[in-house]
């Protein structure tokens, strides 16, 4: 199985939980870790703070992989603001179809509403894409802080696609 884990992180903690993503998958096949970045980040500051709100500002760095070569994507991202940090909404929304992959959203989040709704703005966002599933992971920044949680969710989300 070829696997594919991009996420964004402000603060580290939705990059912990693609590093576990990474770490059993590469047990398991081929699988790629990738960290979405912004391209400008130090030279247009007004252009960053407006992406919170108009994703398609944001500038992001090429992302040297193709979604379509993959049968299980993880992406991952805090929520802020009801939805996924504007790196991960520019990504989701630039993906084509994807009939043979599967999708694991991860999140980070402070307000469990906040990542219901996150969750919703990914699923509609995704429709398009006419993936084979794509289901929901997402913990609260407290526990992701503790490794055995962060470990647990990794190895439940992966056992519920991979059907283990
Ligand atoms: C700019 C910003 C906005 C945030 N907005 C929300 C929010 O609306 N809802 C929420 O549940 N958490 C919110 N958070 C908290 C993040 O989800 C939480 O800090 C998460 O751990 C960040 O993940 P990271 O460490 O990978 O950056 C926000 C954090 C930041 C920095």
């Amino acid at each position: 199985m070829k696997s594919l884990i991009l996420y964004y992180s402000h603060s580290g903690n939705t990059a912990r939980m693609a590093q576990k993503f990474w770490n059993i998958l590469k047990s398991k096949g081929e699988s790629n870790l990738h960290e979405l970045r912004y391209s400008d980040r130090k030279r247009n500051r007004i252009r960053h703070l407006l992406a919170r709100f108009i994703p398609a500002l944001a500038s992001l760095e090429n992302v040297p992989y193709e979604a379509t070569d993959y049968d299980l994507l993880c992406i991952g991202a805090p929520a802020w603001g009801g939805r996924p940090a504007p790196l991960v909404c520019k990504y989701i929304k630039s993906l084509g179809n994807l009939p043979s992959a599967r999708i694991i959203y991860f999140q980070i989040y402070g307000i469990k509403k906040s990542a219901k709704q996150s969750f919703s703005y990914v699923e509609k966002t995704l429709r398009h894409t006419g993936s084979k599933g794509l289901i929901n992971v997402d913990i609260s920044w407290n526990k992701a802080r503790n490794e055995d949680n962060v470990e647990k969710v990794t190895t439940e989300a992966l056992n519920k696609v991979l059907g283990e």
